[in-house]
């Protein structure tokens, strides 16, 4: 279950400490973006503060974009603030809907004054006079924090005269949180992503210099200004700067969100949650939501860093880790996934729109047993045209769990079925 939003609240603002979070007891061994926030302090201390004095800053500080991407912060706000043109805006991207992330959402519940205070920021730096949180349409609880946060920053005159924040709910939609669709829909038009370069910081909304940031990566933004990035880099182990919110779910005992140092060991993540069902191992983990792919459980001393996930074969994405207990049926869940996609999928380009289809329907039809040989072949030669040619993420990735599975899990059982090999009749 996740945490009563209240009580994240709470922590968030140094005001109690966190409870313990693991079966075995024993406090978090970091206070999650600790100290007191008093609201919209940093952004007063800030207040004539050089706008390149705040770039500094978030490069000391390492900060990379926490939708998933990990793109250098600093290097995003300093090309926005660069580009020419009008109108200027910042939008904070909120429409998470990564299959098993929901960081954003309990972050947005709890404390949607570091998101508020993030993007005031942006837009001192930027020069912009107008701002967006872009929602998820699900996110009701989330919908009442943020009007009543926005209500009270106005109040205090931080929004208002010179730059104010408006609250648009996305239309709904997976694809429409990818950036350059979120622009469409917010002109009013179809929600298809548009082919990058430009990119928004030169070319975004209404053709004007655009800064996008994910909720998580505004939130840290306000943690930095406020501690000093010198405070953020030390918060993380192994020599990892600072603290990322990983959503945990699938096989444990008490799925949730939980800050945690960059560099925590994915075990630990996992022993945070009460460890995993039935005291099961670990078959495989998705360490960053359904376009990453699976690891194995020999791998679950790995860092969580965006480049030790990497460099294992997977990513860290949005820090959403999805386990797999041994005794699971890996390839249902891989389908679920491929399935996922091509349901998603705009239909904008035809790789995707042809490819996402075709690939389930070849996947489906190995593992209903109708052996195929050479599927895992056709498979990787679908999602290698795919990566080629789709021109967002989503067709980039559509298939890539499931091929990258067929090597990688090739000695599980319910992976050689996908692979065609074994007859669904002998399969266990
Ligand atoms: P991307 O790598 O194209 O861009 C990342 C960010 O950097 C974008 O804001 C982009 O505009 C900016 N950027 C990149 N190169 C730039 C340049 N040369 N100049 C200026 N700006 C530049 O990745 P994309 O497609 O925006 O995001 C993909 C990621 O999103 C995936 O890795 C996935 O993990 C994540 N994702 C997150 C979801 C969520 O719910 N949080 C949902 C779906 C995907
Ligand atoms: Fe749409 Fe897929 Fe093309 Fe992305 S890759 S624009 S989701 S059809």
């Amino acid at each position: 279950a996740l945490p009563a939003p209240e009580r994240l609240s709470a922590w968030l603002d140094g005001g109690e400490r966190p409870p313990a979070a693991t079966a075995a007891g024993g406090p978090l061994p970091t206070d999650p973006y600790a100290g007191r926030h008093e609201h919209y302090a940093t952004a007063a201390r800030w207040q004539d503060a050089d706008p390149e004095a705040v770039i500094r800053a978030l490069d000391e500080a390492g900060l990379q974009g926490l939708g998933g991407a990990a793109f250098p912060t600093a290097r995003k706000w300093a090309f926005t603030r660069a580009a020419q043109g009008a109108p200027r805006t910042v939008i904070c991207n909120a429409d998470e809907s990564e299959p098993g992330t929901f960081k954003d959402r309990l972050i947005l519940e709890a404390a949607p004054h570091l998101v508020i205070e993030g993007m005031v920021m942006g837009a001192r730096v930027i020069g912009a006079g107008h701002g967006i949180i872009y929602l998820r349409h699900e996110y009701q609880r989330a919908r009442e924090s943020i009007a009543a946060a926005l209500a009270d920053a106005r109040g205090r005159g931080l929004l208002g005269e010179g730059f104010d924040i408006e609250l648009f709910v996305s239309p709904g939609g997976y694809i429409l949180g990818e950036e350059t669709a979120l622009l469409e829909a917010l002109e009013d038009r179809r929600g298809e992503p548009r082919n990058k370069p430009p990119f928004p910081t030169n070319v975004g909304l209404h053709g004007g210099p655009t800064l996008i940031n994910n909720v998580e990566t505004l939130a840290a933004v306000t943690t930095i200004l406020a501690h000093g990035p010198e405070w953020w880099r030390a918060q993380g182990r192994g020599g990892y700067s600072g603290l990322k919110y990983v959503s945990v779910s699938g096989d444990v005992v008490t799925p949730g969100v939980h800050c945690l140092p960059w560099g925590t060991p994915v075990r630990e993540a996992i022993e945070r949650c009460g460890g995993v069902m039935e005291g099961r191992g670990v078959l495989a983990f998705s360490p960053g939501g359904a376009s990453t792919p699976f690891l194995p459980g020999s791998l679950l001393d790995t860092p969580l860093a965006f480049e030790t996930l990497r460099e294992a074969g997977s990513g860290l994405g949005t820090g959403a880790l999805v386990v797999v207990a041994e005794g699971r049926d890996l390839a249902d869940v891989l389908l679920a996934q491929a399935r996922f996609f091509r349901n998603e999928s705009c239909g904008k380009c035809v790789p995707c729109r042809v490819g996402s289809r075709k690939g389930v329907a070849l996947a489906e039809a190995a593992a209903a047993g109708e052996v195929a040989p050479g599927v895992a072949e056709a498979l990787r030669t679908l999602h290698g045209t795919l990566a080629r040619t789709s021109i967002c993420g989503l067709g980039q990735v559509a298939l890539l769990p499931v091929v990258d599975a067929l090597e990688r899990f090739a000695d599980e059982p319910s992976v050689q079925r996908l692979r065609g090999e074994v007859p669904w009749a002998t399969s266990p």
